[in-house]
């Protein structure tokens, strides 16, 4: 039952390497280091990291798995990727809606996620200014205030980054950009270490560790526990097609299990030391561990102001966060792009153009979230929170359990077997088990919790 052998239309990554970099690239981003220490400290801590790894492992894995093994078996954007798969397994065409679905997603995602990327833009130059000297928590505060406060201000950096995303993107997903990620990232890690190494002299380490690993269960409330879930999607780039369209690009004898546990794994490393590098210095300075996104721009240049060189590796440190966010922005884009470019006949740089101001008329809404519109609230929610929800806690659970279903259900067991190449074993049947029950399962119970139905 030899099939003939795809590639996509938009190319093919040089091997195994190229792809754990440019999907390591985009899971690693503002999700770890930005998103997970706030929602962290919002929701409690220990219980909440807990739940949030036991997603990662159980659902996460499993459906980056699934996801990659669609996208190199459809080798197109995720709409047509699903088209063709259904088609192929006799299945439903409306299973392309799904691919609709992560177009929307990873597009309202970069509305906002471009702000605050925006934010990091801003910081570099804050930082090498020496604007963080000896710099207390009520300072930083003020300094992080002044710049959220300021909607031009907001509106030109979001500016800013949303061309940068949309450069590389137009020169396709094979640019230079992943030269300099793969030196970058590494960079990013190491300042991590030397922030906790810094916690740990600084004596301020142990708090920080008991609130990121000691359970307090009464704290995980099911919204809490939908808030893991969803940011379990959210750091790996599951359930919206991104790691589908890169998986579209991956050669037919790369092992599709071995690397998403190397990128998961990776991505999970970063957001655990982001933890241990924000958490010490909030409890260290009395700051407000629940005090929302700006939480690690209101913690971070207190250490940078006080230590040594303080101004060189806090500049570093934004710089790194800025391209850790811009790897992330263009997968986030890309099954957009490639989709206008699939089907309306659209040039890459158009379909670049196009997406691009769209996604950035939309950013707009997010950048007066925090002034202007900061009292204007749907459910409790400003915009930004809202469209927040919406996508990581709400969409891309809702497409990643779709797709294990996808994969589980409507495929043909010998469909995934021959595409997921790994032989017939106990491997095997372990992860066909966790996406035919255990991912659907765990994500419509997170639901139904947290709409209440179940308390
Ligand atoms: N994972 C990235 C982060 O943690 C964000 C991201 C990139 C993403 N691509 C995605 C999130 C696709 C959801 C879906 O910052």
């Amino acid at each position: 039952m030899a099939r003939k052998k795809r590639t996509s239309v938009h190319g093919q990554w040089s091997g195994r390497l190229a792809f754990i970099l440019a999907a390591t690239g985009s899971a690693v981003g503002l999700g770890n280091i930005w998103k997970f220490p706030y929602i962290t400290g919002e929701n409690g801590g220990g219980a909440f990291v807990l739940f949030y790894l036991l997603c990662v492992v159980s659902i996460g894995v499993p459906i980056m798995m699934a996801e990659v093994m669609l996208g190199r078996r459809g080798r197109a954007s995720p709409i047509n990727t699903m088209a063709r798969l259904a088609r192929e397994e006799h299945a439903h065409p409306a299973w392309r809606y799904l691919g609709w679905m992560g177009v929307l997603a990873g597009f309202l995602i970069l509305s906002y996620y471009s702000v605050i990327a925006g934010w990091a833009l801003a910081y570099i130059f804050r930082a090498m200014a020496g604007e963080f000297a000896a710099i207390d928590a009520e300072g930083a505060s003020r300094l992080f205030t002044s710049l959220v406060q300021d909607p031009v201000d907001l509106l030109a950096w979001h500016t800013i980054f949303m061309v940068m995303t949309m450069l590389v993107v137009a020169r396709g997903v094979r640019s230079g950009l992943e030269r300099a990620v793969s030196v970058l990232m590494p960079g990013l890690f190491l300042i991590l270490v030397l922030l906790v190494g810094y916690n740990i002299a600084q004596g301020d380490i142990v708090h920080g560790f008991h609130f990121l690993f000691d359970p307090d269960f009464s704290k995980l409330t099911p919204n809490a526990m939908l808030i893991a879930m969803g940011h379990s999607f959210f750091t790996l780039s599951l359930g919206m097609g991104a790691i589908m369209i890169y998986g579209s690009y991956l050669p037919d004898d790369v092992s599709i299990a071995r690397t998403s546990f190397m990128v998961a794994g990776a991505d999970t490393l970063v957001a655990l030391l982001a933890g241990l590098a924000i958490f010490p210095i909030v409890f260290a300075n009395g700051l407000e561990p629940g005090a929302g996104p700006g939480l690690i721009f209101q913690t971070l240049p207190i250490a940078f102001g006080r230590m040594a060189g303080g101004v060189v590796i806090g500049g570093l440190f934004f710089i790194m966060l800025v391209f850790a966010a811009w790897s992330s922005s263009i997968s986030l884009i890309e099954p957009a792009v490639a989709w206008l470019v699939e089907n309306h006949g659209m040039k890459r740089g158009k379909a670049c153009v196009v997406s691009g101001i769209a996604t950035w008329l939309v950013g707009i809404g997010t950048v007066l979230s925090f002034n202007y519109w900061s009292e204007l609230k749907l459910f409790g929610k400003t915009f930004f929170d809202l469209l927040d929800y919406l996508t990581a806690n709400i969409m891309l659970p809702l497409g990643g359990a779709l797709i294990a279903i996808f994969a589980g259900w409507v495929m043909r067991r010998r469909s995934a077997l021959e595409e997921m190449n790994m032989g017939d074993g106990a491997a095997f049947e372990l992860w066909h088990f966790l996406v035919r029950f255990v991912a659907p399962t765990a994500v419509i119970l997170v639901f139904l919790s947290a709409i209440g139905v179940l308390g």
